[in-house]
């Protein structure tokens, strides 16, 4: 983990040596500062001299000027250098996130990526100053002022061993304590981003069923959670400051005690003591903030980790040493194909295996596609339907492998998916998804982003296939209108439309549209359905849909029921030999409309 996070500081090295650097420099500067401080006393005010106030004080004036142009250039660079290493972390997340299958996605949950990308980062930036700033500045100040005290009166340095010993222990105990706290507040934290961010996103489905009540409940619950934790973490926290004060003020008092005894000896001066009342402040306040860090050093560890398993997650769909980079047709074959999301009980790996625990086997329930056999021809309309959950989209997604199979495989144009190139095989094999989404932008802008060169009346012409233009001429500003975030602005069906245009654009070879009309009107969708068969007729289209009104006009259906395939056959032929297509297709044609017909 450390070797991946230090990677990302390459390119702020400058800045992050220059700081340590700059921070020496102002501390020898501070620490001189007290000593320059005994001579103004000793030399100048004690002996009435005060052509030595004025020589002194020079010397001092100049010294501080240097320590405050050392205290700016360490800021800059300490400043640089973190938000540096916070925008190169963050680009490596993007980065290897855009390179994420489905699966690595599933992984981390998409909410969980924006944690890691947004307070996560933050944690590190902060720790990362912190530690380019104290981490210098703490143990020299201690060093130097220790050194400083023993070289102006080595008995009275023995009062800051017991100080130490004292501040020492006391911030160990109040720390390892924090420490452990500090672990639960980020879990909680995590908690109460997990809830923002999910009702924001469905901010309409929480109106929609007035459920508002219920998601502010749940938020106090996390906000409070949150509230008592950190109550209890910087109460804790807070004890810190008293207990420095406690030994503060200690040390000053046998420094003034023992102090006046060595003055009253001849063997210190009065200039000296007050120096060495400086000092003590200066290793005291040293020894808080190396505590402080390792407490924030601590804290952003979990961060860290967070934030490296991003960067180093490998993506698990990559291309091939030798892709195919062309594909001949829109022919599909599967043979004998298993997919499961639940990798993990897959095999048993060395270490289920040590631990005794025998592998998670995999049942027949786990699979979201059991032992699927079919070959679709080129150029054939498939529909695909079946009960809700029973694996439609996921048959789908493994054609244009947005997951691997997990057993057997998939063939488009006689050539296994994973011996393609995966752009290649992504632009022949265009996929509307069933969470379809539009992106701030205009409709035009929308419509290219699955082919940036396309010209207008490419566009045009997928629109008028999707049956998008019609509504599309009637916005304000037609093909210009703006789209707001999500889409906000255009209705579920038009919405849809719009997504089946972008997907035409590509003119692909295997059109798959996965639930992609059902918030359009069945006229709408007969239409749709119509142009796509009259006028693409070489594009193999696989129309995965819930009405049996959206696929019984297609070539051949597909019926599914638990991942495995139950029929494959024209409309006619299923209607007379299978049970689910028939009483599918008997529930939705003739009780449509009418619910109060008794059966
Ligand atoms: N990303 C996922 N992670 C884990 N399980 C999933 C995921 N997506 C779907 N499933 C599960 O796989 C099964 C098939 O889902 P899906 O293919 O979406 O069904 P359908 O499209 O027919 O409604 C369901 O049991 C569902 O819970
Ligand atoms: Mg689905």
């Amino acid at each position: 983990m450390l070797k991946t996070l230090l990677k990302q500081i390459g390119s702020v090295k400058t800045a992050s040596i220059l700081t340590p650097i700059f921070i020496a420099l102002e501390v020898v500067m501070g620490v001189l500062i007290p000593y320059v401080t005994s001579w103004i006393i000793d030399e100048g005010i004690a002996k009435g001299d005060i052509g030595n106030v004025y020589k002194y004080g020079g010397i001092m004036l100049v010294l501080a000027a240097f320590s405050m142009t050392f205290g700016i250039l360490a800021g800059r660079f300490s400043a640089m250098a973190s938000s540096g290493f916070a925008r190169n972390l963050r680009d490596a997340m993007f980065r290897n996130i855009q390179t994420f299958s489905f699966s690595n996605i599933d992984k981390f949950s998409s909410s969980g990526l924006v944690t890691r990308m947004t307070t996560d980062v933050n944690n590190l930036q902060n720790a990362f100053q912190m530690l380019l700033r104290v981490s210098v500045r703490a143990p020299l100040n201690l060093v130097f002022s220790i050194f400083m005290c023993v070289f102006i009166n080595t008995q009275m340095s023995l009062i800051f061993v017991i100080a130490l010993a004292i501040l020492g222990t006391a911030l160990f105990l109040i720390i390892s304590r924090t420490v452990k706290l500090f672990t639960q507040v980020f879990k909680k934290y995590d908690d109460l981003n997990n809830v923002v961010q999910e009702n924001v996103s469905a901010i309409r489905v929480v109106k929609a069923f007035v459920r508002e009540d219920y998601e502010n409940k749940k938020f106090s619950k996390a906000a409070r959670a949150l509230y008592s934790l950190f109550v209890r973490t910087e109460s804790l926290m807070a004890l810190n400051h008293p207990v420095m004060m406690v030994v503060v003020y200690g040390c000053i008092i046998s420094l003034s005690w023992f102090g006046a005894k060595h003055i009253v000896g001849g063997d210190l001066t009065t200039g000296q003591l007050t120096s060495l009342f400086t000092y003590v402040m200066t290793i005291l306040s040293a020894l808080m903030m190396l505590s402080m860090i390792f407490v924030q050093l601590t804290m952003s560890a979990a961060s860290g980790k967070r934030i490296a398993e991003v960067i180093n997650e490998k993506a698990d769909i990559v291309n091939p040493a030798n892709p195919v980079m062309s594909v001949p047709d829109g022919s599909i074959d599967f043979d004998h194909v298993r997919f499961t999301y639940n990798k993990t009980g897959a095999l048993p790996t060395p270490a289920t295996l040590m631990a005794g625990q025998s592998a998670a086997t995999i049942t027949d329930c786990d699979y979201a596609v059991n032992d699927v056999t079919l070959h679709i021809g080129s150029g054939e309309t498939v529909g695909i339907i079946g009960g809700t959950g029973c694996g439609k989209s996921t048959l789908a997604m493994l054609i244009s492998r947005m997951y691997d199979v997990s057993q057997g495989s998939i063939k488009v144009g006689g050539v296994d998916v994973r011996d393609y190139d995966l752009e290649t095989l992504r632009d022949n094999v265009s996929m509307v998804l069933q969470k379809n989404v539009l992106f701030s932008g205009t409709v035009l802008d929308n419509l290219r982003w699955g082919k940036s060169d396309a010209s207008l009346e490419e566009c045009k012409r997928a629109c008028k296939l999707a049956c998008a233009d019609e509504f599309i001429e009637e916005m304000p500003d037609g093909y210009d209108t703006v789209i707001e975030q999500g889409g906000a602005n255009v209705s579920g069906g038009q919405k849809q439309r719009l997504c089946i245009a972008r997907a035409l654009l590509k003119n692909p070879k295997v059109l798959v549209l996965d639930d992609s009309t059902s918030a359009c009107d069945t006229a709408t969708d007969a239409r749709i359905s119509k142009s796509l068969r009259d006028y693409m007729p070489e594009v193999t289209k696989i129309i995965v849909a819930q009405r049996v009104h959206s696929v019984m006009n297609a070539n051949r259906i597909i019926v599914m029921e638990s991942g495995r395939v139950t029929g494959f056959d024209t409309h006619d032929n299923l209607l007379k030999t299978n049970e689910i297509y028939r009483e599918i297709y008997n529930i939705q044609t003739q009780d449509s409309g009418d619910f109060d017909k008794p059966k």
